[in-house]
């Protein structure tokens, strides 16, 4: 079963309209326009219209002649040329692309529900603020109802960050942990389509995303191959003590929890003046971006890279056949259960 209020769920994690995020007010209410039945999916492709509904074109104006130093303005109008460059603000290289993703997130995510895999992530790192360690789960995922999308009894730290960035017109980067508890295991192919490259193929094509890990990750410089020995031990299958490698061997999931990380830059649209060159003329100019920008992307960005990660472990139960092509009654029962109880976490 899949509804308007399931997608829905997962799209109010992800809009902005808060004063530590982008300020503009999208209700992003979906409208599944095709692809079910009586609440059932029918196989066809699925197809949901949500509106944007508080576009303000009239701040781009100016960008109209002043490519944005950092954003995709350079890019776009050397690759498709500059009379079919849509400067307006809403095309396919804006953050609002990923409203899409989260609304396809959200019926993965659900799907994952017939495994009692969940995925959730928050805020580990943006400036000086800091978590140290993966928290619990249930932490993580209740960073979902944190306004600056972190642990909540952390959060009050970067809320003043975010506070004193807008006022300065600055932006800051952000470093986003994602869980995905109680994952199969097997996922992922052996050479090409490992689990690993999947995933950073999936969160990298996220816009403002510049870097993944896993594990380790980029911490691994650090230590001896003698201090990451993970010690392995039996229960009903081979499990990991420390869960150093974060849930993924030879590409393939150990059935630990996978743990990821996802680098988002600063945002780049800043109040603040930046050299460019006026496309009139050609000649040196400067800009100072107005508009509503997010001061820190990463925040309203963990939702999306759930989604991106949810999407791509669904892809790999389809290879795996963990999800049949028609889901039994019972399946489809312990799903409806699971999500109800997911939803009602937190509250
Ligand atoms: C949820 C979300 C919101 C974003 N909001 C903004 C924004 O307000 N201003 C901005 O300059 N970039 C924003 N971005 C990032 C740009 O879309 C991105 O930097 C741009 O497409 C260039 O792509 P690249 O950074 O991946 O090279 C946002 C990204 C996401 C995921």
């Amino acid at each position: 079963m899949i509804n308007e209020d399931d997608i829905f769920f997962e799209l109010k994690f992800r809009r902005p309209g808060s004063i530590y995020t982008s300020t503009r007010k999208e209700e992003d209410i979906p409208i599944i326009l095709s692809g079910t039945f009586n609440g059932r999916t029918t196989g066809m492709p699925l197809s949901i219209i949500i509106e944007n509904k508080d576009a303000k074109p009239i701040h781009y104006e100016e960008i109209k002649y002043k490519p944005r130093p950092g954003h995709a303005d350079i890019t776009y109008i050397e690759k498709y040329g500059y009379e079919n460059w849509d400067y307006r603000g809403g095309g396919r290289s804006s953050g609002r692309e990923t409203v899409s993703r989260v609304a396809a997130g959200a019926i993965a995510k659900k799907l994952l529900l017939l495994t009692n895999t969940m995925i959730s992530g928050y805020i580990k790192k943006a400036g000086d603020f800091q978590i140290e360690n993966t928290p619990e789960f249930n932490e993580v995922l209740c960073s979902r109802n944190s306004p600056v999308r972190t642990i909540r009894n952390k959060e009050e730290d970067l809320m003043k960050l975010i506070e004193s960035l807008r006022k300065e017109g600055d932006s800051i980067g952000g470093i986003v942990e994602v869980i995905v508890k109680n994952p199969p295991k097997s996922l992922g192919e052996p050479v090409f389509d490992k689990l690993k490259a999947d995933l950073a193929k999936s969160v990298l094509s996220i816009p403002g995303v510049v870097g993944f890990e896993y594990g380790m990750g980029f911490d691994s410089y650090k230590y001896k191959g003698s201090e990451v020995i993970d010690e392995i031990y039996y229960d009903e299958g081979f499990r990991l003590r420390k869960n150093i490698s974060g849930g993924i061997l030879g590409g393939i999931s150990t059935g630990e929890d996978i743990i990821l990380r996802v680098a988002f830059k600063p945002t780049s649209s800043i109040a603040k003046e930046q050299k460019t060159v006026d496309l009139r003329d050609l000649k040196p100019t400067t800009l100072s971006v107005i508009g509503r920008h997010d001061p820190c992307i990463a925040i309203r960005g963990v939702s999306v890279v759930e989604s991106m990660v949810a999407i791509t472990l669904i892809d790999h139960y389809m290879l795996s056949g963990i999800i049949p092509r028609k889901l039994s009654e019972e399946q489809s029962n312990i799903i409806e259960k699971r999500w109800l109880e997911y939803k009602q976490k937190c509250t």
